[in-house]
């Protein structure tokens, strides 16, 4: 059989995969020092502690991945369909801007958590929008670093509803 002219239309295969794959975009990876008196003291690393404690603690196994690029969260996103069960994300300024975000959160298929640290509706009117609401199965906002934990029980007990 000749081979294939092109490259089947699926993105590169997961280096890993897990239960819910947590994905924070531009500029949190300088939570801690970024406007402590909007997004906290808490650094990115304490956030992820405190994720890994509660997916230990709700049997889940969770990757979480930081990025400054929009590609590269779209890679991410892509990759996880077939390898996670569900997507928790803080797309960062992108949330008001990626249009492409949003489209590889909808092709995955996968239930979305959209988190903000800040209430982004008690901010700048550019970020009352969200793409990323369009693909989300809810939004958790303005509770701070606990957003995350918070999504990730959610995201836990819809995955329990659903096994
Ligand atoms: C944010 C809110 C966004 O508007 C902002 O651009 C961020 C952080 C939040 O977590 O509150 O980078 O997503």
């Amino acid at each position: 059989m000749p081979a294939p002219k092109s490259k089947p239309n699926t993105a590169a295969a997961p280096e890993r995969g897990g239960d819910v794959l947590i994905l924070t975009g531009p500029n949190l990876n300088m939570l801690g020092v970024r406007e402590p008196k909007i997004y906290g003291k808490t650094t990115l690393a304490d956030i992820e502690l405190d994720c890994l404690a509660v997916a230990k603690e709700l049997k889940l196994v969770i990757d979480f991945r930081q990025s400054n690029h929009e590609g590269e969260l779209i890679d991410w996103v892509q990759q996880a369909r077939g390898a996670f069960r569900a997507i928790i994300i803080n797309g960062g300024a992108y949330t008001h801007t990626s249009i492409a975000l949003m489209d590889a959160l909808l092709l995955t298929d996968l239930p979305v958590y959209e988190v903000h640290i800040s209430n982004v509706f008690r901010r700048e009117s550019f970020r009352h929008n969200s793409y990323i609401s369009l693909a989300a199965t809810g939004v958790i906002c303005g509770l701070g670093a606990a957003s995350y934990t918070l999504a990730l029980r959610a995201a836990a007990q819809a995955l329990q509803t659903k096994a």
